[in-house]
Formats: C-alpha cells, sequence, structure tokens
C-alpha cells in the first residue's frame, strides 16, 4: 500500500534542475550560472582545515561569518541569517510568515523556488508578468499587495531574465508596502549589476525594518557546491524567525570556514565580476550577430529570445549534442527562449559556434 502524503504535497513543484552531473568535462556548463572558475587555493585551504575536526558539530550561530559579514557590509551581527544556500532561507521565510490564507507576491517568470514557497505553505501565490522589456514591473507589484499579503519578493537581477531594475523604483515600492508585510530582495547576481554599486541597497535597512537583502556565496564566489547564503535584515526579528523554523546545524562546517575565507579576497571578486562582464557581452553580440533578440543583462548569464518558429527543446538537444548545456525558457517560465550562464571564453565561444549551426541550417 503506499504512503498517504499531506495534501499540499501534490503542489510542490518539481524544481527544474539541470542535466549534466556526471557528464566529462569537456562539456559546456552553461546552465545553472555557476562560476567557470574553481575555489582559490585559500578558501580550499581554509575547507580542509576545518575537515580533521568534523567529529564535532558545526558552530549553530554561525557567530564568525556573521561577525565578518557584519564587518563587510556594515550591518549588526543581530540582523545577519545565514542558510544552506540562501534557498533554505527563502524556504524558511516562506515557513515563518506563510499559512493558508496568506499570500506571497512574486513576478513571473522569475527564479523556479519562488513558486515552492505557496506551495509548501498552503498560501496563495500572486504572480505579475514581467514588462515587455522583461524586467519586475513594480507599480503592478506594489498594486497586487492585499490585506493578506505577507511577503512580496523582488529578485533584482531578475532569473532567468537577466533584467535589473534601478534602486529608486525599489524604494517606490517600499513606500507602498506596509511595515508588515515583508520585503525580500533577491540579490544573488548583484555583484554582477553595473547599473549601480551593488550594496547601494544596503542604505535603505535602516530606514525599512521590513526590509531583507538575500545573498549568496554560490554566485561571484563560487561556491554553490558547498551551499551558503546570508540574509541582511532590516531588523533581527526575520532572523530569529528563520533560525526559529529550521533544524538546528543547518550550515556546516565547511561552508561556514569557506565563506568567512571568501570575504577575505575581495580583488577576487572584481576580477570575477570583470571576466562575467566581458563574457556576457562576448554573448550579448554573438547572439545579435545571429538576428536574436537579448535583454538587457546586468547578471552572470544572458536570456535570448529564439525565433518565433525555432523548436526550443530542439535548439537545446542540439547543443547538447554539440557539448554545451544551457537552459530551455520552457522549464523557467517561458517557452521560446533560452537561459546561458557565461562561461570562459572559449565556452562561450563554443556556445555561439554551436548555436550557428543549429539556427542557419
Ligand atoms: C535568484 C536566485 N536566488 C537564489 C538562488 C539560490 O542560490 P543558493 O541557494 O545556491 O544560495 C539562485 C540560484 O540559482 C538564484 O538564481
Amino acid at each position: 500500500m503506499a504512503l498517504e502524503f499531506a495534501r499540499r504535497i501534490r503542489d510542490i513543484p518539481v524544481y527544474p534542475a539541470a542535466d549534466g552531473y556526471a557528464l566529462p568535462d569537456e562539456v559546456a556548463m552553461l546552465a545553472s550560472n555557476e562560476s567557470p572558475y574553481p575555489p582559490l587555493p585559500e578558501v580550499v585551504g581554509a575547507v580542509q582545515r576545518v575537515l580533521s575536526g568534523v567529529n564535532r558539530y558545526p558552530d549553530p550561530t554561525n557567530a564568525t561569518l556573521r561577525k565578518r559579514l557584519s564587518r563587510a557590509y556594515g550591518v549588526p551581527a543581530n540582523r545577519i541569517a545565514i542558510g544552506n544556500g540562501s534557498c533554505d532561507i527563502l524556504l524558511a521565510a516562506a515557513d515563518a510568515l506563510l499559512e493558508p490564507g496568506a499570500e506571497v507576491v512574486y513576478a513571473w517568470p522569475s527564479f523556479s523556488i519562488y513558486p515552492h514557497l505557496a506551495a509548501t505553505t498552503g498560501a496563495t501565490a500572486v504572480t505579475v508578468p514581467l514588462d515587455d522589456e522583461d524586467r519586475h514591473d513594480l507599480p503592478a507589484m506594489a498594486d497586487a499587495v492585499t490585506v493578506a499579503t505577507r511577503l512580496v519578493i523582488v529578485c533584482n537581477p531578475n532569473n532567468p531574465t537577466s533584467t535589473a531594475v534601478p534602486l529608486q523604483k525599489i524604494v517606490e515600492l517600499l513606500d507602498a508596502v506596509p511595515r508588515h508585510v515583508c520585503v525580500i530582495v533577491d540579490e544573488a547576481y548583484c555583484e554582477f549589476n553595473v547599473l549601480g554599486h551593488p550594496d547601494a541597497s544596503l542604505d535603505l535597512l535602516d530606514a525599512h525594518p521590513n526590509l531583507v537583502l538575500l545573498r549568496t556565496f554560490s554566485k561571484v564566489h563560487g561556491l554553490c557546491g558547498l551551499r551558503v547564503g546570508f540574509a541582511l535584515c532590516g531588523a533581527e526579528e526575520f532572523r530569529l524567525a528563520v533560525d526559529q523554523v529550521r533544524q538546528p546545524f543547518f550550515c556546516n562546517a565547511a561552508a561556514q570556514a569557506a565563506a568567512v575565507e571568501a570575504l577575505e579576497h575581495g580583488d577576487e571578486v572584481t576580477r570575477r565580476v570583470e571576466r562575467a562582464v566581458a563574457g556576457r557581452l562576448q554573448l550579448e553580440e554573438g547572439l545579435r550577430g545571429l538576428g536574436l533578440l537579448v535583454t538587457d543583462s546586468q547578471a552572470n548569464f544572458v536570456w535570448t529570445h529564439l525565433p518565433e518558429d525555432a523548436d526550443e527543446a530542439a535548439v537545446v538537444r542540439g547543443l547538447a549534442e554539440r557539448g554545451v548545456l544551457v537552459r530551455a525558457g520552457a522549464a523557467l517560465g517561458r517557452e521560446g527562449a533560452l537561459r546561458v550562464t557565461c562561461g570562459t571564453p572559449d565556452e562561450n565561444d563554443r556556445f555561439l559556434a554551436a548555436l550557428a549551426e543549429i539556427v542557419n541550417g
């Protein structure tokens, strides 16, 4: 006899994870917005040093990491939450804030984990379409807030469309949303946004206690395999709540050590951003050269619309057959598009050459 699961399990979408975990090294992995560059030797060294002590539980308060983040971002440590990846903090926020009858507002298409938040809690997802340029429509999102809203999520820059909204628009949203509604600005890719300073949003925290800036070590720091993310909060209440709903020891010792060490290498962050920006120019120029429409990317990936008559699945398959993995728009909320991570210059060239072959028949 089959197990009897909770009703809500049927509503939880399966996360559209990319293929390619057991593929040979020569495959260009441009499907998961990862860094193509390995961790720094100092970061690997920091991880190795903690391994001999893993008979002990990790520090459940993440004290060293929070203190170091506090120094880096000027936010008090009691207002910094840590997570087993930033997804962990999103799911914990849903657990703490949402319940049947409550609403969560987010744009669509946006990050694939957001639909899980309503589904796992029985809350209602209110999705607001992106505008004609694949950007968040923040006035429409403000209008979507009702008495039932507990959480608004803005993904800036947005995954999968790579577009960013100016900070002033976020200020206007914050001004329009009542204090009891939590606003999470998911800034997983903020370091790659050259429209403004990535840390300009930090200035908003003191004036907006309901604001949470969600960051990760998975992208620019290249530590997604270790799983560590953090939230910079306008008030301590958010951290206390997300810590309350999770298991203790949610961030392992290797992840804590790697993140602390990574924060010592701001120069490496700058180098990686420069390489990613050069890579996205390479991809944007190449895609436009093929006559394809590309959104204005402020992330470490690009989003391109395929011609109307193109068979998206066949294009993705054709690329995979040529050793290049990218994400099909259909899996991310909009059919007829591709999301392509900025790889090394060679990987980007391989992608463009393979796509040219497919598009030009
Ligand atoms: C917008 C956005 N937020 C958060 C994450 C999650 O990152 P992690 O859980 O690895 O910190 C991702 C990962 O792709 C993302 O695209």
